[in-house]
This record gives structure tokens, sequence and C-alpha cells, in this order.
């Protein structure tokens, strides 16, 4: 075909829109965006064809062979006019105080083609604004039908909250019966806010109005999925979030509410500005010098006094990879100890670990996109909706086009409504159920002998367990149908799977068996090491993976060789030139009970607040308490710097450059969008200072320094490019090619029901929050926004203890207590009750033990048991 007398070439299928555009010829468009389904509504990409001179819309019309297309002729141009001069007489005056400023796109048209006065009667289309919520004003007199919104909220995230309303001029996006988004099945994404063409859908904003100066690319500090954002910047602060919209990306065009509004905590006035020791009582500002000395001097005098192992370091999934690297380094080279930890591997580690050992590497990567190849899916004690959002609308977009959706939890999740088939387990019986459809799989011979034959040894002992294995009386032990197990193994017959697997998993007392028999299901159905199945294991923290990677932990250096193996010590003792010790250090919990206990001397924090992250408030406090010194190295006044010794102000991870490693393990690389606020420093060079006053003979002074060190040492992270830039890569496979093996049938222990404690509170993220809330409860939105964390409870049980929406109810399990508004949810279980953590200074998880501290039964960091009684309050 040829376009503007061009001759082009481009498969069927392609429109005459994309081939232009392909071609370097500009048409322009407003209702047109790549990721949505074609539309054909603002009429602006018009093109003539040459020979029948019929006008057509660019945009939904496919190329043909032999046509010839005119993108520019007058009869366009005339039609353009026309459409772009009705639009702006429909819209109201207020363009030149609109945020969208220079980025709306109906301006930027009009002015392109020369349009100043339209030269037609005005007919404002006036309708009010809604702006009551904190994330999004809607004004939509400015609105052109372009239809983007309902798409994106349809086609991008699945959620179904808007959608056209009346008919005609009247015509426009609205929710269900036209209530405030907070009253619709909106969750805040602000997708439909980036991809509006015009001011009608527009960010609240909190302390800026107007136009971002400049736009950098760069990736969101909040979870696992590590979405790639443009961040808007003016007066050197922060203040507006888009979607980067890149080819390749894991998010496209969509966020979730924590990454599109939550990032206004980095502007809040709890940020720490200055470095601070404690004097008397207080803590007094003091110059870097003076703070770095403190810390120098103090942290070398107890190890000469007590010995290495009376120093831990506690780093973080929230810094990133280079910055774990020194902190690491700086234990192990300079203290000599392993005493070390990042804020989420306690919990995960061991479920985590197994997939590591057992999968030779074939679960390191697994890009979320190829979820769009999965066959089935099966998503494991995991609520992304809330956790992950941006991971569901893959699953809730696989959904839609007809992959089959198997949900096994608990409780009935927002994935609920996209399922095939859900299995509601009782909590701590998700190795049971995985180890029954197993079994059903065998039975069914639905499972890939191919595949195991090829890969996989030991099949024979595990099919021997399956078969002596008694599927109905476990479902029967946990309150499952045999048919509805009998459905998922049909639902599985002959495909990959793609698992899904979340906290409710890898943070469960049986995490690690339930990992095995996980691993075990997805040999048996051949659905490891296949674009169209594979094992997606939700992290929580952005750099979870790379703190783990880069050995912050007690049994790993970096480049997860553990500490055991002697050979792999020792090309570490080569390269840093130290004997390191082989003994494994001690993880967070075993660092405080020994601080308690005042063997523990000295605790270095970089980025956790533990005090409101770990379980046990009090009993955290007072361990930190008892050091003889500690240093807390963060963002925001926490309640963990409040008893520091020594506080150092850090850099969010838009202050500085650096990586994260993400879920899928992609390696997104970025540089600094603003300068940290008052004299905070980025955390790499705080450690890099820290090292030279401890005597550490070289100082790093750049990032690509630490960058270099780092890809010449761990190869997995070979693909990074020395000089940090704002691209992503990969971590590069490490698998070795053995043959996988089949895990044992194990038993495992529940212990007896403790009947002082009849109900089983289950513990979870909502959107809004993340982790134990440090930073989302310090976004003004979302703390507008005036969430109240209530706890739910089914209606027979609220029935029972005579609670209804609103009462106040005392939770109390065998280690804590709290106090919250009840809701009665209709999709929770009898017995079990949901509270949302990150609340009310995260009590939530006070109401757990802390693993292996001998606070009662160990459950894991996701259950326990607990009573719950209405309290009568006096209005
Ligand atoms: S609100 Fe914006 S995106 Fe939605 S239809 Fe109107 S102009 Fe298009
Ligand atoms: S914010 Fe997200 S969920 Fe709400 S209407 Fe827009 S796209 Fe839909
Ligand atoms: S899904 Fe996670 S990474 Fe993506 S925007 Fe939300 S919080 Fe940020
Ligand atoms: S961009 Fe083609 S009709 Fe709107």
């Amino acid at each position: 075909m040829a376009i503007n007398g061009i001759r082009v070439s481009c498969p069927p299928g392609t429109t005459i829109l994309e081939a232009a555009e392909q071609n370097g010829i500009k048409i322009p468009k407003l209702c047109y965006h790549p990721d949505l389904k074609p539309f054909g509504a603002c009429r602006l990409c018009l093109i003539e064809e040459k020979k029948s001179g019929r006008v057509m819309a660019s945009c939904v019309t496919p190329v043909a062979a032999k046509m010839e297309v005119l993108t520019d002729s007058p009869r366009v141009i005339r039609h353009r006019k026309n459409i772009v001069r009705l639009m702006m007489a429909e819209h109201p005056e207020s363009c030149v105080v609109c945020s969208k400023g220079n980025r709306c796109q109906l301006r930027g048209i009009a002015a392109e083609m020369g349009l100043g006065e339209t030269g037609l009667y005005p007919i404002p289309n006036y309708k009010s604004i809604e702006q009551a919520n904190p994330f999004i004003v809607r004004d939509l007199s400015k609105c052109i039908l372009c239809g983007k919104c309902i798409r994106a909220d349809h086609e991008l995230v699945v959620a179904g909250a808007i959608d056209y309303n009346l008919r005609g001029f009247k015509s426009r996006p609205a929710t269900l019966y036209d209530l405030p988004l907070e009253g619709s099945n909106c969750t805040f994404c602000g997708t439909c806010v980036s991809i509006c063409p015009t001011g009608a859908l527009s960010p609240k904003t909190t302390g800026y109005v107007g136009t971002p100066e400049k736009e950098t690319l760069t990736t969101c500090g909040f979870c696992g999925v590590g979405c790639s954002i443009l961040m808007g910047v003016a007066d050197d602060r922060a203040v507006e979030i888009n979607p980067s919209g890149l080819n390749g990306s894991v998010n496209g065009a969509t966020l979730c509410v924590r990454g599109h509004f939550g990032h206004d905590f980095l502007n809040s006035g709890e940020r720490l500005t200055q470095p601070m020791i404690r004097g008397e009582s207080d803590l007094k500002t003091v110059s870097w010098d003076e703070a770095l000395d403190r810390v120098a001097s103090r942290l070398l005098a107890i190890k000469k006094d007590y010995g290495p192992q009376s120093i831990g370091f506690f780093g973080s999934s929230k810094c990133t990879n280079e910055e774990n690297y020194l902190f690491q380094k700086m234990a192990r080279v300079l203290f000599g100890t392993n005493n070390l930890d990042n804020g989420e591997s306690m919990a995960e580690r061991p479920a985590l670990q197994i997939i590591d050992e057992k999968s030779d590497g074939r679960c390191r990567i697994n890009p979320l996109a190829n979820l769009d190849k999965a066959e089935v899916i099966c998503v494991l004690g995991a609520d992304p909706c809330q956790s992950a959002p941006v991971l569901s609308y893959h699953l809730k977009r696989a959904a839609k086009r007809g992959v089959p959706l198997i949900g096994i939890d608990p409780r009935k999740t927002d994935l609920f409504p996209f399922s095939t088939l859900w299995l509601t387990i009782s909590p701590d019986k998700d190795y049971e159920l995985i180890n029954c459809l197993s079994a059903m799989v065998w039975k069914k011979f639905a499972h890939d002998s191919n595949f195991i034959e090829r890969f996989t040894e030991e099949f024979g002992l595990y099919s021997e367990a399956l078969s002596s294995f008694n599927p109905e009386r476990l479902c029967l032990a946990s309150g499952l149908d045999m048919k509805s197990v009998a459905y998922a193994a049909d639902l599985v017959k002959g495909k990959k799977i793609s698992f899904v697997v979340g906290h409710g998993i890898t943070q469960q007392k049986h995490g690690a068996q339930s990992m095995e028999a996980i691993l075990n299901l997805s040999l048996m159905t051949g659905s490891l090491g296949f674009e169209s199945g594979g094992l997606y294991v939700i992290t929580k923290e952005n750099n979870q993976v790379g703190a783990w990677d880069m050995g912050t932990v007690p049994d790993a250096l970096p480049g997860r060789t553990p500490l055991g193996d002697g050979s792999g010590r020792g090309e570490w003792e080569r390269a840093w030139d130290v004997k390191i010790s082989p003994d494994q250090g001690l993880n967070v919990v075993r660092m405080l009970e020994e601080a308690e206990k005042g063997n523990l001397k000295a605790l270095y924090i970089m980025g956790e607040n533990p005090v409101r992250s770990l379980p046990q408030h009090e009993w955290v406090e007072a361990a930190l308490k008892h050091l003889d010194f500690l240093v807390v190295q963060d963002i925001l006044h926490t309640e963990t710097t409040r008893v520091a010794d020594v506080v150092l102000p850090g850099a969010a991870f838009s202050e500085k450059g650096g990586s994260f490693t993400n879920m899928e393990g992609r390696i997104a690389c970025f540089t600094q969008v603003v300068p940290p606020p008052g004299n905070g420093k980025p955390d790499w060079e705080i450690l890099d200072l820290l090292g030279l006053k401890m005597g550490y003979p070289k100082a790093y002074r750049s990032l690509d320094r630490i960058r270099a060190e780092m890809v010449r040492l761990i190869p997995m992270y070979a693909g990074l490019k020395e000089t940090p830039g704002d691209e992503w890569t990969w971590i590069r496979r490490t698998e070795t090619g053995k043959t996988l093996r089949f895990s044992p049938l194990q038993t495992t222990d529940e212990g007896p029901m403790d009947d002082d404690y009849p109900l089983t509170a289950i513990l979870g993220s909502q959107r809004f929050h993340l982790g134990g809330g440090t930073r989302t409860g310090n976004s003004k939105r979302i703390k507008d926004f005036g969430l109240k964390g209530e706890v739910s409870l089914s209606s027979k049980d609220g029935a029972r203890l005579h609670v209804k929406n609103g009462d106040t109810v005392h939770v109390q399990s065998r280690e804590g207590a709290l106090v919250r508004e009840a809701r009665i949810d209709e999709d929770l279980s009898e017995g079990r009750i949901f509270v949302p953590t990150a609340f009310h200074k995260n009590d939530a998880v006070n109401l757990l033990g802390l693993p292996g501290l001998g606070h009662g039964p160990p459950q894991g960091l996701k259950t326990c048991q607990v009573r719950l009684e209405k309290l009568e309050v006096s209005k």
C-alpha cells in the first residue's frame, strides 16, 4: 500500500494508523492507545482514500494491498479542524488553569492546527466536579468521550468501575448509579487518569498545583512487582506519578493506588533531613562528620571489647542492590560477622529457599508477560488484587480471555469472580490440599509422563506414595468436597500450570512443605521451564529478591552462595581478601533475642522499622533499648528512629541511583530524580563514608565502582551495565541442567485447637498500604481516604457474637490484643476473621508470636488463633 505516496509494507491486520506510525508518518489521534482495542470515537485520525475519496478513521481501518491513502489532504484537514473546533466549543473556559496544562492532547492538537478561536458559539457542557476522594478529580465538562478511561478500566485493570452513562450531549463516563468513585468498584489505580487525553481526569494533588517541570523515568518504590514509572518533578520535589507505558515494562500503562498516589509520602514532614545523635535524652542535630565519627568509634570499640558476634546488621529489602551489597560487605569484611538480615527474609526464606534449591534456577526468571500465554492458572494463598495489584491485572485479563483460573485460599478474595473454580480451604491445610490435587492428577492420568521421564527423578517413589494417599479422607479433614478437587484435576489435565504463590503459603507455618508440594505438582504436570507455565512468587517489597541476592542474610554470601559452601566462600575470601566466618549468623529475631540477653551490644539498621513491622512491638522496642548502641539509617522518623542513639538521614529510591530486582527476576536500574531533602545522603554514600572512617582502605566514591565490583563478582548480575542508567536487564540463569527431584510426602503436625481461642485470624494487606505501613502511613492522600482497617467476620459469627457492622470489637490472641471496628463479610467462612495489617501502627501483627521465640506454637506470620468479643462503647 502507499501512504502519502510512500510505499509501505506491513503484516496483514495492521491498521493504517499503525502502518503510518511505523513509517514515521504522524496522524493526530485522541481515542487511540496502543494497549487498548481500537475504538474509532474521536474521528481525528481521518485519512482519505485516494481513488474513492472516501474519508475514514485510520485507527480502525486495516491496510489493504494496493490501497493508497492521504493523511493530510485538504479534505482531511478541513474535517479534522471541524472536529477539533466542535470539541473546543463544548469545552469549558477553565483550560488556562487546568492541571493537565501543556500535556492536554486536545490543546496540543488544536495548537498544532493553529486553531485559536473556534468561530463557533460556545456550548460548554458543564458538569459538577467530583473531588471528594483524595486521589482523583473528575471534571467531566472537559470530557471528549474518547472512551479511553472506560476501556482502560475494562481492558487493562479489569475493574469494571465505570461505563458510559446517558446518551448524546449528556453522555459521559460514570459509575453504576452515578455514585462517587468511592461507592464503586474503583480501586483508585489512576490508570484512567494517566490515559485521559484531557483534563477531565486528573490527580488530586497535595501541596502542588500545576504542570510538573520535567518527567523522569524510575521504578516504583513499593511492592515486588517493580512497576516502571515516570515521576513528575517541580521545585525539586516529586509531584506526580504516571506509568511509563514503556514497551516490555511489567506494568505498561497501568499502576496501582500505592504507586500512583502513595508516593506523596516522599514529601512528608516526617522525612529525616539531618544526622542526629542522642544527647542526655533527646536526639540532637549534628554534622555528618560528627555523626559518622560517633558510629565508627562506637562500633569499633564494641567489636574490640566484645568481639564480632556482639554486633548485628539489619539491612533492607527497600534499599538498592548496590546498598545491600555494601552493607553486608561492611558486616563481613570490617566486623567479621554474619549477623545479617533484611526486613522480609525472616518469614519467607524457608519457602523461597526450597524453590531455589529444588528447581535448579528454573524459577528465577518469570516475566509476568508470560501469563498472556498461560494455559491454566492456579493462585495459592495469594490476594494479588490487594498485595500486588499490577500482577492481578495480568491474572484478570487472562481469566477474561478464557484461561481457567483456580483459586486456593481460606478467603474468597477479589479474584473470586474471575475464577473457574475456588477452593476455600482451612488455613494451614494448603499442604494437604496440594497433595490431594496431585493424587487426583495421578489417579486421572493427568500428569506429563514425557516431562517426568526427561527431566525428573524419583517419581516412582513419589507416585507410590500418592497411590497410597487417601484424598477422600484429606478432603473430609480439610472441609473440601472431592468433586471440586476432581474438577481441578480435570482443569489442569494436559496443560502446563502457572502457579501464583502468595504470602498465605510462603509465610505460613508449613510454607516450606507447601512449596515442595507445589514443586512436585509442577514437575508432575511438566509446568517448569516453559513460558506457558511456571512459578510466580509474590514478593512484598520491591527489592526483597535483590537483598537476598546481595547476601544481606545470615546464611548466604552475594550471588546466593551458601556460607557452608567452602569453595564458594573461598572465592569471596579471595575477592575481598579476608577470612569469612563459615558459621551462620543470627537472623533478626535471634539478634533481638541476644540483645535482650545482653549478648548483642550494637545493631545497625538500614531502612527498616522493626518496632512497627515485626510482631510484639513492645518486646522488640525493649530489646532495642537494651543495646549499648543502636544506629538507624532511614528516610522517615519512625518508631525505631525514636529509640536510636544515632540517626542517619538516607535517601528514598527517587533521590539516588541504583537497581532493584523484582519478583520476575528483572533488574531495574534507575538514576536520581530529585535530591534528598535537607542534608540527607544516598545510603550507599553513607556506607562508603563510614567504611573509610572505620579503616576500609578503598573508597568507592561512586555508584559505578560499586556496580563494577558487583558485575565482576556476582555472575547472575553480570548483565548489569556498570554505569547506572534507566534500563533494565534480567538475572543471568544459573541452572546446571541437573535432573529435578520429587520431594517425599510428609505429615504435618497441626497441634490441638485451643478452645480458649476458637477463631482463626487471617492477617493480610489492603491495597492502600504496604508492609507495616511506615511509608504508606505517611501518604497524605492515603491518610485522607480515612480507611479504618475494620476486622471482618462472617455473618454467622456476627450473629452468634451479636456483632454488627460498625460495632467495636476486642480481638485477643495468646500473644496480644487489639480493638477495632467490625465489618460483616458475607464471603468469609464461619470461624475465620480477617485483620488488615498496617493500620493503627500495625498493631495486627502483635496478635502473632515471633517465630522461634517460644511465644506459643509457631503459626507462621499469616494466621493465629483468637477470640473476639463485642465492646460496649459509650457514645
Ligand atoms: S474522561 Fe477523559 S478518558 Fe474518559 S472519555 Fe472523557 S476524555 Fe476520554
Ligand atoms: S481509577 Fe482505576 S479502577 Fe478506578 S475507574 Fe479509573 S481505571 Fe477504573
Ligand atoms: S503494583 Fe507494586 S510496584 Fe506496581 S505501582 Fe503498585 S505498588 Fe508500585
Ligand atoms: S484516534 Fe482514530 S478515531 Fe480516535
